[in-house]
This record gives structure tokens, C-alpha cells and sequence, in this order.
């Protein structure tokens, strides 16, 4: 059956691993498969839920985009844009947010980590950014999401609002709701200097990350570095509880390899983190650097990029323009 598919990444630079494994790859395979209509949206709008500097803000845009087709994502089959280029985005956010209750938006846990202690102090955007997020997804009718574990919850409110509008405005099936993609055992890719921290752009250590624009020698030596424990590899996914570092990196190596983490355990299990992290050191490096090499050529052709923005931008636009009109039909506008 073909899926539609909608998802979306904040230009906010330094993408890594986790971006990769939990999300980019998983797009590129929808992509591949041509039954799939598939919509990647650089989203610019969520970006500045969190202070931005406007200079990197214009470059993390393109970067974003360099980064989704040096992947793999064909901007031929799929359509590439950035979110502030299409009105409706915005737009469908307010109107969500009229009917999305603020208890729903109190349990959202992305909210409480980033705000931190002093909640007060955060931006009213990032508090209604799942809501941002729900009108992403409803304007193109998307039935698949695929994200990383952490927008699970914001996944399931957009679930929530798409009913809430359709009972609301007794319009049964207007709003889809959407289903999410979500891999088990790579969805949360974990710092390499924390196996119980998620992989983050903000971590102040660059160890931590492995960023999709490093070169060969730099995902060589944080490999090396990263934290592992004394044990033997084990043959058998039971005996990887209360090991996060061994978890995090052996279904690291199964993820970029498209194989079973079981399959992993069968490879190495019994032998030496050094041997292992000698093929991690390997695979990774084969993977992420042709990447990292294509995006730092197509960062320097800004007019092609620029280009595809506006292609999308303009078939997004085609698509979100009408299920706007409708909605706006459908409150009484
Ligand atoms: P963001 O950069 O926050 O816009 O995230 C883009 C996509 O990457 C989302 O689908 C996230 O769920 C996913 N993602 C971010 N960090 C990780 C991680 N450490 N492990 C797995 N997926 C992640
Ligand atoms: N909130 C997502 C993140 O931080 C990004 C995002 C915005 C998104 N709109 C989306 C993901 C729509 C999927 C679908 O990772």
C-alpha cells in the first residue's frame, strides 16, 4: 500500500548519528520505495522556538537540505522545503492551538527538559511547538512519520488533536491520524561518552557525537575514545542490560549495517571492545564519509540548493494551500 510521508528536522546545526540512524536513514529508504509520496521538511519555524543567530540560522537551512540529499533523498521523487516558505504551516498552527487543551501540552516531557528549571523564562513558541509540529503533519494528510523515540509523545498529540478537530467540527475523517515510524533499538542512538544520554547537538562535548560532517580521522579517534566497560562482548541481547555503553554501540553497528542487533551479538559476541570498535571504527567511516564529503560540495553550489527549496516549496504549497482553504471552510471562515 503507499504511504504518505511527512517528517521534519530543526536546522540547528551539527547533525550526527542519532539524526542519521533514528531519522535521515529511515527517510532515504521510504524514499527508495516508490510507492511512497515522501515530504522532507527542514523546519525553519521550529528552529526559532530557541534563540538563533541569523547568519548560521540561513547557513543551517542549507546545510539541512546539503544533508538530505548528500543521504540520499532524491529531490526528483521527493519534495525537500523549508517549512517558513509555505504560510499554512503557521496558519494551521493557530488554529490548533485554539483547541488544544493546555493540559495536553503540560504533560509534553520535550517541553519540561528544554525549558529546564526556569520554565518561566521559556518562549511561549517551544511550549505550543508540538502544535507547530501537528499542523506539519495534518496539512499533507501524512498516514507515516518516521522520527527518533523522543517525538513519540508529540507524535501521539498529534493523533490527539487530528480527533479533537474532527469531533469538534463533526467532520469525521478531515484530519488524518498520522502513524509513526519509529526503529526498534536504533530510535535512541546515546552519547558515546554517556549510555544513558541521549546523542545531542547541545552536548557540550564534540566526543560525545559523531557529527555527519566529520571526516574520517575524527570518527576514527571518538570511536577510540568512546566509553565502553571491561567486559567481553556478549552473544545474547539479555545480558546487555545495565550495559548502555556496550548497547548503545553494538546497535550502533547494527543499525548502519542493516542488520539484526541479534545478528550483531553472533558476530562478536566473546571478543574485545578493541576488536569491535576497530569494524565500528571501519563501517562508520565508510557510511558517514561519502556523506560528509557530498555535503561540503553541495554547500558550495547554493544555487542548486536554493533552487530545490523553491521547487518544493512551491509543491508543498500546492498541497497545504487547499487543506488550509478547507479547514478554514470548515470552522466557519
Ligand atoms: P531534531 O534535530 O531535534 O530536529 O531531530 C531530527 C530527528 O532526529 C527526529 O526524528 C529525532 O527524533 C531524531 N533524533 C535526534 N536525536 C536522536 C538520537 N540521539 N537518537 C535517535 N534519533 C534522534
Ligand atoms: N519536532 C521534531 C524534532 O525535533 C521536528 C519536526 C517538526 C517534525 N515537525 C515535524 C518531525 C513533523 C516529524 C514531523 O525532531
Amino acid at each position: 500500500m503507499s504511504k504518505k510521508i511527512f517528517s521534519g528536522v530543526q536546522p540547528t546545526g551539527n547533525l550526527h548519528l542519532g539524526n542519521y540512524l533514528g531519522a535521515i536513514k529511515n527517510f532515504v529508504d521510504l524514499n527508495n520505495d516508490i510507492q511512497n509520496e515522501c515530504i522532507f521538511c527542514v523546519v525553519d519555524l521550529h528552529a526559532i522556538t530557541v534563540k538563533q543567530d541569523k547568519d548560521q540560522l540561513s547557513n543551517n537551512i542549507l546545510e539541512t537540505a546539503a544533508t538530505f540529499i548528500a543521504s540520499g533523498i532524491d529531490p526528483t521523487k521527493s519534495i525537500i522545503f523549508n517549512q517558513s516558505k509555505v504560510h499554512a504551516h503557521a496558519e494551521g498552527s493557530w488554529i490548533l492551538s485554539c483547541l488544544a487543551p493546555m493540559g495536553w501540552l503540560n504533560r509534553m516531557t520535550q517541553f519540561k527538559e528544554k525549558a529546564g528549571k526556569d520554565k518561566e523564562k521559556a518562549s511561549v513558541g517551544l511550549y505550543i511547538y508540538p502544535i507547530l509540529m501537528a499542523s506539519d503533519i495534518l496539512l499533507y494528510d501524512a498516514t507515516h512519520v518516521p522520527v527518533g523515540e523522543d517525538q513519540k509523545q508529540h507524535l501521539e498529540l498529534t493523533r490527539d488533536i487530528a480527533q479533537k478537530f474532527n469531533k469538534d467540527f463533526n467532520c469525521d475523517d478531515f484530519l488524518k491520524a498520522p502513524e509513526p515510524l519509529i526503529k526498534k533499538n536504533f530510535a535512541r542512538i546515546m552519547s558515546l561518552k554517556d549510555g544513558l544520554k541521549k546523542m545531542s547537538k547541545s552536548d557540550p562535548s564534540d566526543l560525545s557525537r559523531i557529527n555527519l560532517t566529520d571526516t574520517k580521522d575524527e570518527i576514527i579517534n571518538k570511536i577510540k575514545k568512546a566509553k565502553t566497560d571491561s567486559y567481553p562482548i556478549p552473544d545474547e541481547e539479555k545480558k546487555l542490560i545495565d550495559r548502555p555503553e556496550a548497547q548503545n554501540l553494538l546497535s550502533i553497528y547494527s543499525s548502519i549495517s542493516s542488520q539484526t542487533l541479534d545478528k550483531t551479538l553472533v558476530e562478536f559476541g566473546g571478543k574485545k571492545f578493541s576488536e569491535f570498535k576497530n569494524q565500528l571504527a571501519e563501517i562508520l567511516s565508510s557510511k558517514i564519509s561519502p556523506i560528509s564529503e557530498e555535503i561540503k560540495k553541495l554547500i558550495n553550489d547554493q544555487e542548486y540548493l536554493n533552487k530545490v527549496l523553491a521547487e518544493g516549496a512551491s509543491k508543498a504549497e500546492d498541497i497545504a494551500g487547499k487543506k488550509i482553504k478547507e479547514m478554514k471552510k470548515i470552522i466557519g471562515f
